[in-house]
């Protein structure tokens, strides 16, 4: 089960017995201070990776005192697609900002003062792309179950797991770039934070565009529309 770190936002992977219940899991925490749960209690949003397979999951507290939850795992009707398309939008609003600000930082740090570029990068990787990494670990659960609904969607959703992939080996390269010893031209730096950003921009408008209309519900819309037009 991945989680988010309550303290940090970094992704948290724990190995978790869970017991089968309906169609989700019930997780019991064998401490109360078990850092999963911990982190479960401030964002109640899961990824469980079942037999290799990831899975969106809402976590709600078991009640009468017991120290666990019960993992509903995603499953998409009309009004969650619909609900998931307003949170993707949010998520890539946030993200997108980020960026500009890191942007925006860097090219206001002076010449002179270089090696201050990678102090304020490593300073924007902390929050960025922790947040970016447990957005794309989220997409890949929910991913699981927009393929279930939409079938159609499956070249679109391969593309978008395999870039997933792609900015998490950029952001690992950049962060040992970032935490190395050794000297690092601030251009090279500057160069691989434009790659990653450019990237990043391509990714969240392919994504958009390929799965807002089938989460809205649009691609139905159309063909009702059009069904009722016919003679
Ligand atoms: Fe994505
Ligand atoms: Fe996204």
């Amino acid at each position: 089960m991945t989680t988010a770190d309550a303290g940090t936002g970094r992704p948290r992977l724990t190995h978790v017995d869970c017991r089968r219940s309906g169609s989700g899991y019930l997780a019991y925490a064998p401490d109360a201070d078990s850092p999963w749960y911990e982190d479960l209690l401030v964002s109640p949003q899961a990824t469980l990776d079942i037999d290799g397979v990831p899975h969106a999951a809402h976590a709600v507290p078991l009640e009468g005192g017991e120290r666990g939850f019960s993992l509903r795992l995603l499953e998409l009707d009309a009004a969650r697609g619909r609900a998931i398309a307003g949170q993707l939008l949010v998520h890539h609003a946030e993200l997108r900002e980020a960026l500009a600000a890191a942007r925006s930082e860097l090219d206001g740090v002076p010449v002179a003062g270089r090696s201050g570029l990678r102090r304020e990068l490593l300073g924007h990787c902390v929050t960025f792309c922790n947040g970016l990494r447990m957005h794309h670990l989220r997409e890949d659960g929910a991913f699981t179950a927009i393929e279930k609904a939409h079938p159609g969607l499956v070249p679109a959703l391969n593309r978008l797991r395999e870039e997933h992939e792609t900015v998490s080996r950029a952001l690992l390269d950049l962060d040992a770039l970032l935490q190395g010893e050794g000297e690092v031209e601030s251009t090279a730096l500057r160069e691989e934070f434009e790659r990653i950003a450019g990237g990043l921009e391509a990714h969240f408008a392919y994504e958009e565009a390929n799965l807002l209309p089938a989460l809205r519900g649009e691609g139905a819309a159309v063909s009702l529309s059009q069904l009722g037009n016919e003679p």
